[in-house]
């Protein structure tokens, strides 16, 4: 079982979309453990793209996603960090495959509607840097 950290991006929290892209990992049938409505402070957002800090869209980055409120979320499942990589699809929408939520509702890149952690570590780090452990659910084995 592994966790991974899905955001859905202020664009998206503003478009209403935030019922269309829960419900497609719903049905996939990954468990929701963990979400929640917030603003994103600069200093969070820092330690989330860290990776990013010094490329020519790092500043715009944090720009954005501390511009409105994001819907924080982790998810558990078999493989959970590239089965949502699957469901997102690619960064750039013009790449995303057809059915993806990117595909489906992006067309920029930087306006590409949710993150979703691209490894274990990083869900990891990513899920600590946003949710506390009394924050997130665990779910009767036998269900
Ligand atoms: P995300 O998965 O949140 O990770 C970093 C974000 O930077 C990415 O989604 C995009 O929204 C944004 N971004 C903007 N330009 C680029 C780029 N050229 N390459 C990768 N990410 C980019």
């Amino acid at each position: 079982m592994e966790r991974t950290y899905l955001m859905i991006k202020p664009d998206g929290v503003q478009r209403g979309l935030i019922g269309e892209i829960v419900s497609r990992f719903e049905r996939k049938g990954l468990k929701l453990v963990g979400a929640k409505l917030m603003n994103v402070s600069l200093e969070r957002a820092k330690l989330h793209y860290a990776e990013h800090e010094g490329k020519d869209f790092y500043e715009r980055l944090l720009v954005f996603i501390t511009a409105g409120p994001v819907f924080a979320m982790v998810w558990e499942g078999d493989q959970a960090v590239a089965l949502c990589r699957a469901l997102i699809g690619k960064t750039n929408a013009l790449e995303a495959a057809p059915g993806t939520i990117r595909s489906d509702f992006a067309i920029h890149t930087n306006f590409n509607l949710i993150h979703g952690s691209d490894s274990h570590d990083n869900a990891e780090r990513e899920i600590g840097i946003f949710f506390a452990d009394d924050e997130l659910v665990a779910y009767d084995k036998a269900i």
